[in-house]
């Protein structure tokens, strides 16, 4: 009787046991992992929404306590099969663009990733014009989701060059949305400093999702895109200007605060110059690297054509090149270059010449550069004489077109000068401040020819009232006489 009670109890509790199991359980989860080969169940167990105790169901739709499948995934219990095209992006959307529904999971993520995704380079359509290019899953996978900082997520810093890749290095696949998209990006990335340390493991260096940002990836002509010119200083000094950030490297984290100061920062920042360098312009995009010694100069001279022309041709191209010293970056610096000034040249204790040239160190180019120097002075000097003088005139109310245009010409050779020092050759420099000499001087012929000429009908003026004066007085003798006669008469 005992023994009889003992099974009884036996098979109840294990009937309440099992079907509190079938009952409770997921019935998508429990059937699907029985299912041998069945790879999103296999995936989903190690995935964060499996964590959150989130199902199948959640975005497939469907009645998770149902045993059977066919009552389990029926249309009539909500089920919706396996999304397609957006429908994939509207599903992961109403979790992920839906604050509320966030919050009860207890997650305190951003919820603008669909939103930002449509109207980003992503959001257009693709060439069967129904769907947008990428879909959540695109770049987060949709079973075995990770958060995006565990190393096993597709955008964790070491995988996400691959997950861009797919794409944008594929020649056929980029071909039909643009042709004129180069596929590069990932090639010359890995011959970047940040792509090499990326291949070496190394998470921190720049990602395309450092430079592109995630879900709002804007082509780099749109203004508000990461990349556009005057936004790209910002980003890159996101990591570069950060000390915590770059501690464990030897490199400065100076670059930002010097390059806004500079001319080309100023130009570029203040003054919306796109002409101006950005960080870009001197580093490459992909390819990122301080440029070499060898390369300085071509980078400058895509913008200063003229001056890196006059460098290579120069005697300072092969002394330079001899001891390894970068072209334009010894006398300018890189990143805080400021407006450079006439009193670079000499051999005084501002002037660059005077770093390297000395009275029995390299003589020749120190007697150059003092020779040099007095021939700018002089210009200036000559210059502001003849400035002077036009004023005079003008001031005088004389005509001073000719003059004028002569000052404008010596200010010309001025510049020419500044340019032409790059030549660092005496004769040549020469020849712009001659010509500059000779323009101040006729300035000066002609200012101090007006002047003249003001002097000369000074003169005339006062001559013509004396003359008028006295015959004023005569007139008026002679009109006293006249009326003394009359007196007379009388
Ligand atoms: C009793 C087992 C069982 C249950 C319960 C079950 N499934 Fe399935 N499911 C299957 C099998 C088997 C297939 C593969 C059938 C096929 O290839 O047609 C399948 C296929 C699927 C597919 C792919 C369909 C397609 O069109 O390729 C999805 C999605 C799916 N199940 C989701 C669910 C969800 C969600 C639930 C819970 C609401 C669920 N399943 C419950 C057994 C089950
Ligand atoms: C976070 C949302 C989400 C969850 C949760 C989810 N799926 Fe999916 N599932 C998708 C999406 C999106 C696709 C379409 C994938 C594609 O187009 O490559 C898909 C595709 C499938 C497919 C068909 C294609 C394939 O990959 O084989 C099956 C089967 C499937 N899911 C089963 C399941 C099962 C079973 C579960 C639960 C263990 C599950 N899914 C949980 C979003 C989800
Ligand atoms: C082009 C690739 C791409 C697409 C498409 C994409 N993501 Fe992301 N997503 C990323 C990257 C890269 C990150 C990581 C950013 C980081 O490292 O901080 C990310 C991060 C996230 C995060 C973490 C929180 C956050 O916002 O940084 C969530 C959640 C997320 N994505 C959801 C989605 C959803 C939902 C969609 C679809 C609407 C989507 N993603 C589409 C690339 C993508
Ligand atoms: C039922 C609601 C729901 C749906 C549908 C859903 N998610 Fe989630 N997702 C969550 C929650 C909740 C978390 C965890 C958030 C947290 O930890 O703060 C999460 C986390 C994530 C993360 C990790 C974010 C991190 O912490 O770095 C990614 C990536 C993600 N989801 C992508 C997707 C994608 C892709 C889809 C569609 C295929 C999708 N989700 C559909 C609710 C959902
Ligand atoms: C599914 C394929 C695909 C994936 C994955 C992808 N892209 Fe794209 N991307 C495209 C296509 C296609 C375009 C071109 C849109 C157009 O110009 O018509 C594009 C455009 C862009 C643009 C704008 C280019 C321009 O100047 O016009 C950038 C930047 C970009 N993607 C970066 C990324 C980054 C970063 C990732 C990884 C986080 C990524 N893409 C992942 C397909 C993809
Ligand atoms: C260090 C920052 C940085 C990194 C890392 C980076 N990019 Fe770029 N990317 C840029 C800049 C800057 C531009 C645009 C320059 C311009 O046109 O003004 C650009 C342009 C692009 C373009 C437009 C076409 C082109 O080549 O000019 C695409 C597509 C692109 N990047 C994709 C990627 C992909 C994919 C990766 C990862 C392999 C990546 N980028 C990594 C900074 C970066
Ligand atoms: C995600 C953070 C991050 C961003 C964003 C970033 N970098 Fe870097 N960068 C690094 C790290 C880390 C290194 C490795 C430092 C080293 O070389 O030891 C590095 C290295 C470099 C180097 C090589 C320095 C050297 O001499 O070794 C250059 C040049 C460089 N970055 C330029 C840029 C430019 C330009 C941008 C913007 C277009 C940029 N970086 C954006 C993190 C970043
Ligand atoms: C006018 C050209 C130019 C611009 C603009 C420029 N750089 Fe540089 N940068 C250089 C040169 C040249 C070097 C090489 C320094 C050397 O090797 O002596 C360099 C070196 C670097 C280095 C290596 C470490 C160091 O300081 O020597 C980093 C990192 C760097 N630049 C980042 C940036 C960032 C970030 C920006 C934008 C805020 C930027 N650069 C703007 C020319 C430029
Ligand atoms: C993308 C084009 C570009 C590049 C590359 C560039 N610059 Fe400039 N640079 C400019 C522009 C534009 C200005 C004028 C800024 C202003 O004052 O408005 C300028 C101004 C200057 C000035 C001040 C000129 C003056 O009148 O005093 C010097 C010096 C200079 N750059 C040197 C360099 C050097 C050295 C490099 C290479 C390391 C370099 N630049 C690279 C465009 C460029
Ligand atoms: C040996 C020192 C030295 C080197 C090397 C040098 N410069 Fe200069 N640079 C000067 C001096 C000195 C001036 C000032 C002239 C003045 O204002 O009177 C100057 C002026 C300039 C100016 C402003 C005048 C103008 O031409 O618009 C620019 C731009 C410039 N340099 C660019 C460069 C570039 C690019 C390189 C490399 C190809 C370079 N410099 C190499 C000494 C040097
Ligand atoms: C970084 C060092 C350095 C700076 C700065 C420098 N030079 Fe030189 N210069 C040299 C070297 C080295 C030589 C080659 C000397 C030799 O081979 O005897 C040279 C040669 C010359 C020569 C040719 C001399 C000859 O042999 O005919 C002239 C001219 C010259 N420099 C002028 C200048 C002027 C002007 C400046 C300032 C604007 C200047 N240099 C700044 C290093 C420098």
């Amino acid at each position: 009787m005992r023994q009889k009670y003992f099974v009884f109890k036996c098979v109840a509790a294990s009937f309440l046991f099992f079907s509190g199991i079938l009952i409770a359980g997921d019935q998508c989860i429990t059937c699907h992992t029985t299912v041998v080969g069945d790879k999103p169940s296999e995936q989903f167990q190690h995935d964060i929404h499996s964590k959150k105790g989130i199902s199948c169901a959640d975005c497939h739709g469907g009645n998770r306590n149902m045993e059977e499948m066919e009552a389990a995934m029926n249309p009539k219990e909500g089920y919706k099969g396996v999304p397609k095209g957006d429908a994939i992006s509207q599903t992961c959307a109403t979790c992920h663009a839906d604050p509320e529904r966030m919050k009860k999971y207890g997650s305190t993520l951003p919820t603008n990733q669909w939103t930002n995704l449509q109207t980003s380079a992503h959001g257009k359509l693709s060439t069967n014009g129904k769907e947008h290019i990428a879909q959540c899953i695109t770049c987060h996978n949709a079973h075995g989701i990770v958060p995006v900082k565990d190393p096993a997520s597709p955008v964790y810093p070491l995988n996400v060059v691959k997950t861009c890749t797919k794409c944008h290095a594929s020649a056929t696949f980029m071909r039909t949305y643009n042709p004129s998209l180069p596929i590069d990006q990932g090639e010359k990335y890995r011959t970047s400093v940040h792509g090499m340390l990326n291949a070496k493991g190394d998470p921190k260096p720049a990602v395309c999702s450092s430079c592109h940002g995630s879900h709002d990836i804007r082509t780099s002509k749109d203004a508000k895109s990461s990349v556009y010119a005057v936004n790209l200083p910002g980003t890159c000094s996101k990591c570069h200007s950060n000390a915590q950030y770059m501690k464990d490297y030897k490199i400065p984290t100076n670059q930002y605060e010097k390059y806004a100061k500079s001319v080309h920062g100023t130009a570029l920042l203040q003054k919306h110059d796109v002409g101006a360098p950005s960080c870009n312009s001197c580093h490459g995009n992909h390819g990122a690297t301080p440029p070499g010694v060898e390369s300085v100069s071509k980078v400058c001279g895509t913008c200063h054509a003229l001056n890196a022309d006059l460098f290579s041709s120069s005697p300072h191209k092969k002394a330079f090149d001899e001891r390894k010293l970068p072209e334009c970056e010894t006398c300018h610096s890189n990143h805080g270059i400021v407006a450079a000034t006439d009193s670079l040249i000499g051999v005084t204790a501002q002037a660059v010449c005077s770093r390297c040239h000395h009275e029995n160190d390299n003589p020749k180019g120190f007697a150059a550069a003092k020779a040099m120097r007095l021939m700018v002075d002089s210009l200036s000097l000559s210059g502001s004489v003849a400035t002077a003088l036009v004023n005079d005139a003008e001031q005088k109310g004389m005509e001073v077109t000719e003059a004028k245009f002569k000052l404008r010409d010596a200010r010309q050779a001025h510049l020419e000068m500044r340019t032409m020092v790059h030549a660092f050759n005496e004769a040549k420099f020469r020849e712009v401040i001659d010509k500059g000499m000779a323009a101040t001087a006729l300035a000066k012929g002609e200012a101090q020819g007006a002047v003249d000429e003001y002097y000369f009908r000074r003169i005339g003026l006062g001559v013509s009232t004396l003359i008028m004066s006295l015959l004023a007085i005569a007139l008026f003798i002679y009109i006293k006489r006249i009326e003394k006669k009359q007196a007379e008469q009388r």
